[in-house]
């Protein structure tokens, strides 16, 4: 017999989803954070805690499926209430142009009113709600059908799991409809996926909008949590058909919803209007958080697009203006090798200088060696490169050989200390495993203080540089005893903002094991590798002291995140390193361990009378604890 919610249980989870839903929605959809990411995981850990004692209360709609589930089997098909079209191109303005006369001969109009809105370059996907619950999330597919990926985008933070029943009556929609937009990923979480992938040998992506899709498509949805991905909306239908008389209006609707729609669409009057928007975006969207590959202009009046309807392919109402792809050719002149945080080597060519997209282009990543001979690039070659908004340009190709190549070597000393870099068999990165090396040291704290880390705010680049320049701060454990002097002694700081840093700084002692763990900057462990392995071990000493088979014990946790945890330990600078956090006062909060007994399986607890030591609620903790 399970044990009844109590009310007090139901109506504290109620208000944490609710304060969840406004907070994600501040964090996610308006990018205005109203408290830390502390205050946040604190509460979304209340809810895991609560939901766990009550699987009962559990809802489709609760925030703790953002985590994502379990790896499914497969994918099954669902059929569009409306087919998901793709959209006709248009390459230069006079196409649109043309494109603009058939519109205007198609509805008998003189002129007509236009909706221009960003292209986003992400994958498209049905978002379908029942009783104002997101129930279903399909991908575009061949356009009739498509497949069922709902687990994975419920952990989409910008996709409100729910719509507000008072919003749905105000702005006059049903509880069932369906939302179609664009998933993808800001050019900023996509450098963060690259860097993170380098650091732990681990794939590279060409570019957001495939690490997106992949993301979508893949059958475990904590990998899908991991990516960090967006939603962008701008399409609404009930039953297959658009709701409102006009598309903007369905944009409005949207975002009072709390959708993530773009900001920037705008009514034009007419198709010059429209290729004045085109030519003010080409040279803005460079500052974009994401990527725009274009302009997709669509009829406003909903009477007149059903007027046009549709060929077999795309509607006739709307249109796609592409922007030019950001590619040149041009020389390799050299590669060198810069030496990253973790002491990986990264390979850069250095280009001979050329404009791509009006910025003037001499450096590209490759990468690392996979990558080299993936492209059988050799120094002197010609190159096909691309420049992806403010992303760093990348190689496409090679387009021809140049007459004296030289094939490129990694170098078997670190270029930065000299020490021997080492190579493991099988594997894509060469690394300097030197603790002290310098080239570590900027981007190891930087690390350190990260958001998803120790969560130093107001601990920058321009900070850290002047910091380890000044010889103020060696490892990490010396941000503990820096003084106010120093700091406000430092170049663009104030002595208020002094004060916050460390204050900041002060704060971050009181961090979870899952971050500071994830914080040291161990080779291969991820953010998530962090949280199981701190779920296991109860403190900093005891991972440190584990062997290779107790941490291949923990979850998702093999033979070479194992190797490289002892490795890391065994190192005599980094022990001393803990040792120096420990003794700065670096104190983490031990994380709840996974429940592991089956002794009380099956069992139903019931607490009555007074408790003298502890509330119902510590009281039924500690049994599950168990
Ligand atoms: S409207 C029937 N609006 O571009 C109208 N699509 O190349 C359907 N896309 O399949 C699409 N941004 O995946 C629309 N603001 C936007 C868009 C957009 C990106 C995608 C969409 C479409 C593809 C066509």
């Amino acid at each position: 017999m399970a044990k009844a919610a109590p009310a007090s249980v139901k109506k504290e989870i109620e208000e944490l989803r609710e304060k969840l839903r406004y907070h994600e929605y501040r964090y996610y959809v308006l990018d205005d954070p109203e408290i830390s990411d502390a205050a946040y995981d604190r509460m979304m850990n209340r809810l895991k805690e609560l939901e766990t004692a009550h699987p009962e209360l559990v809802t489709p709609d609760s925030l703790t499926v953002r985590v994502g589930g379990a790896p499914r089997e497969g994918f099954s098909t669902v059929r569009h209430a409306r087919p998901m079209l793709s959209l006709d191109n248009a390459f230069s303005f006079d196409a649109l142009r043309e494109w603009d006369r058939r519109v205007r001969e198609g509805s008998g109009q003189e002129k007509i009113e236009y909706i221009a809105e960003h292209k986003f370059d992400g994958l498209s996907i049905s978002l379908q709600f029942e009783d104002g619950v997101l129930a279903r999330g399909v991908t575009r597919g061949d356009g009739a059908t498509g497949e069922d990926v709902t687990p994975n985008v419920k952990t989409i933070r910008s996709i409100p799991l729910r719509a507000d029943t008072a919003v749905l009556k105000k702005v006059k929609l049903p509880a069932d409809f369906e939302v179609r937009g664009e998933v993808m990923m800001t050019k900023k979480a996509f450098e963060a996926l690259n860097r993170e992938q380098e650091r732990i040998g681990g794939k590279i992506f060409v570019n957001a909008r495939n690490s997106a899709a992949g993301a979508v498509r893949v059958l475990d949805p904590s990998i899908t949590a991991a990516r960090r991905l967006d939603f962008f909306a701008y399409y609404l239908l009930v039953d297959g058909k658009v709701r409102f008389a006009k598309h903007s209006e369905s944009l409005q609707a949207l975002k009072q919803l709390r959708f993530r729609a773009s900001d920037d669409w705008k009514l034009c009057a007419g198709i010059e209007a429209v290729i004045a928007y085109c030519e003010d975006w080409d040279a803005k969207r460079e500052k974009l958080a994401y990527e725009i590959d274009g302009v997709v202009i669509k009829v406003n009046s909903v009477a007149i697009q059903n007027e046009l309807g549709y060929t077999a392919k795309a509607p006739r109402w709307a249109t796609a203006f592409k922007y030019p792809a950001r590619q040149e050719t041009t020389v390799v002149n050299d590669i060198i090798v810069q030496v990253g945080r973790t002491g990986t080597l990264t390979p850069v060519a250095v280009l001979e200088p050329v404009q791509v997209g009006g910025v003037t282009v001499s450096r590209s990543t490759l990468h690392n060696m996979d990558e080299i001979e993936r492209l059988g690039l050799q120094i002197g070659d010609t190159v096909l490169i691309e420049r992806a908004g403010e992303v760093i340009p990348h190689v496409l190709k090679v387009v021809k050989e140049g007459k004296n190549r030289k094939p490129f070597r990694m170098p078997r000393h670190c270029p930065e200390c000299g020490s021997t870099i080492h190579h493991v068999e099988g594997e894509v990165a060469y690394r300097c495993v030197n603790a002290a090396c310098p080239a570590k040291r900027k981007e190891s704290i930087l690390h350190f203080a990260g958001r998803h880390a120790m969560n130093i705010d107001g601990l920058g680049d321009k900070i850290v540089d002047q910091l380890v320049d000044k010889g103020l701060v060696k490892d990490v454990a010396d941000l503990y005893a820096l003084k106010e002097s120093e700091v406000a002694g430092l170049e663009r700081m104030a002595e208020k903002s002094a004060q916050n840093l460390l204050e900041e700084i002060e704060a971050s002692k009181k961090n979870s094991l899952a971050r500071l763990i994830y914080a040291l900057g161990i080779q291969f462990v991820g953010e998530r590798t962090a949280q199981l392995l701190a779920e296991h071990f109860s403190s900093l000493e005891e991972l440190a002291a584990g062997k290779e088979e107790e941490l291949e014990e923990v979850p998702e946790v093999g033979p070479k995140v194992a190797a490289s945890i002892v490795e890391f330990f065994s190192e005599p600078a980094n022990c001393q390193l803990i040792k120096k956090l420990r003794k700065a006062g670096v104190h983490p909060t031990a994380e709840k361990r996974v429940v592991k007994s089956q002794k009380l399986a099956g069992k139903s607890f019931v607490f009555t009378g007074s408790l003298a030591n502890r509330s119902r609620e510590e009281a039924g903790e500690l049994v599950i604890r168990i």
